[in-house]
């Protein structure tokens, strides 16, 4: 692995990795924190009553992003810097212990801190504007804007996009049907809803991550959870210790590294298995991945475990309908499995993925161009033949961590060296992938 600075065309500085494949790709790993549960874990406890510590929280920029803004809300938060995790220490005091920020809210590249810091900012009794990055304030913010308005929010923005500024205003709860199925929004709106007057209903078309309604519930928030229901009341929250899982997603790159590598063998430690996030385990399980589940056990209300993957002969499959959302940040790396698989992969319903950090059907359709690997780009989806090999070469990773990591599972198996433009972006959900990356280059 060897890491270096280039000089552009126009005399901006990339930072690119140049990474080559390995003979064998084994060992074991402690997943780090996962991104979900950890911004959960400081947004509910600063708005709740009483002091919480929280270990394994996430060192990722997202996550630090979240500790920024409440920090700038006037919320008491220490941080322990371990190398990687954060222990940090919360002292809530409900909505009435935030303060109007000395600055804009800096959100960064975090679409997760925008949307559920909104459904909290929206029912302040001081202005606050947020905003992030190029790629953050191109992204879509009419989905909780529409909602929150509908609550009585006075918010504004420019085209339904971040600067968002949010004024004054008394919130009532609403009924909410949603059309698109995201936990962020849900998520957005539970928050509001907390400190609004009345009951708030939430309707999704289908089931997305949890790990709001799981922490409210041991908050002892009035909410109730049925199907693809929630019904949530005005709540005072109690504060909460929580240690965090590993994050599934993250371990995604490492399940697919393990099947496409003909000798592997790889144990990660400490993986969440929220029911709503394990559908990449189901798919790559359905594709012939040889994936044990040991160690079952309950932390942080969440179920946990270890995961043991080997080197398997994967085949196509076809992914769509109600399992997207329960693997919708790992269609990148599933795409690279898919073009080693016998036999195309279809992948359908999957338009979200327009959204993200980039859009990341796009970045990987480029991606697979580049490595002369045939599909069709649709536009929800892709369809991948199969049957291919990874040829190495030069890519651009779009300042998205998760298109940079799944490249970089491609290189353990590429004929030629693989290079990756702004490889460092993977900071934002895993600081020290490459180290990682190193460690199972054995
Ligand atoms: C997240 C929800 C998902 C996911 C994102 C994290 C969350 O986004 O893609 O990485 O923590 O709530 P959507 O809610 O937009 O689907």
């Amino acid at each position: 692995m060897k890491n270096f600075l280039r000089l552009c065309p126009v005399g901006v500085k990339v930072k690119m990795i140049n990474l080559n494949s390995t003979s064998k790709f084994s060992g074991s790993i402690t997943i780090p924190s996962d991104k979900s549960i950890s911004h959960r874990s400081a947004i509910l406890n600063s708005i709740a009553y009483g002091n919480a510590e929280i270990n394994n929280y996430s060192n990722g920029e997202d996550c630090l992003s979240t500790l920024n803004v409440l920090k700038n809300l006037g919320v008491d938060i220490k941080i322990d810097n371990k190398e990687d995790f954060l222990n940090i220490k919360i002292a809530g005091n409900g909505f009435d212990g935030l303060s109007m920020p000395s600055s804009i809210l800096d959100v960064g590249n975090s679409g997760t801190t925008t949307r559920l810091i909104s459904g909290i900012l929206s029912t302040l009794n001081f202005d606050t504007t947020l905003s992030g990055d190029d790629s953050l304030n191109s992204r879509p913010m009419k989905r909780i804007i529409e909602p929150l308005l509908k609550m009585g929010a006075n918010i504004s923005s420019d085209n339904n996009m971040a600067p968002l500024s949010f004024h004054p205003s008394k919130l009532k709860g609403i009924e909410f049907k949603m059309n698109v199925s995201s936990a962020q929004v849900k998520s957005c709106i539970m928050l509001a809803a907390l400190n609004s007057s009345n009951k708030t209903y939430i309707q999704q078309p289908s089931l997305s991550r949890d790990h709001t309604e799981r922490m409210l519930k041991g908050m002892g928030a009035k909410i109730k959870t049925n199907k693809n229901d929630i019904f949530i009341e005005p709540s005072k929250l109690n504060s909460i210790d929580l240690t965090i899982p590993g994050d599934i997603s993250s371990a995604s790159f490492w399940m697919v590294g393990a099947l496409i590598h003909p000798d592997s063998n790889l144990l990660l430690k400490n993986v969440g298995l929220n029911d709503l996030r394990t559908g990449i385990i189901d798919v790559l399980k359905d594709m012939g991945g040889n994936i044990e589940i040991e160690n079952h056990r309950i932390q942080a209300n969440e179920p946990v475990g270890d995961i043991r993957v080997k080197s398997s002969k994967l085949v196509g499959t076809e992914i769509s309908g109600e399992i997207i959302p329960r693997l919708i940040d790992e269609i990148p790396i599933i795409i690279v499995a898919a073009s080693l698989a016998d036999g195309p992969t279809i992948i359908k319903n999957a338009e979200e993925l327009r959204f993200k950090e980039t859009d990341r059907l796009l970045a990987m359709s480029k991606f697979l161009d580049k490595s002369n690997i045939k599909h069709q780009l649709k536009e929800d989806g892709m369809e991948i033949n199969g049957n291919s090999d990874f040829i190495g070469g030069e890519f651009e990773s779009f300042d998205d961590h998760r298109i940079a990591m799944s490249i970089a599972i491609s290189s353990i198996v590429a004929k030629n060296n693989t290079i990756i433009n702004n490889h460092e972006v993977a900071s934002i959900s895993y600081k020290n992938f490459y180290k990682h990356l190193e460690l199972l280059k054995t």
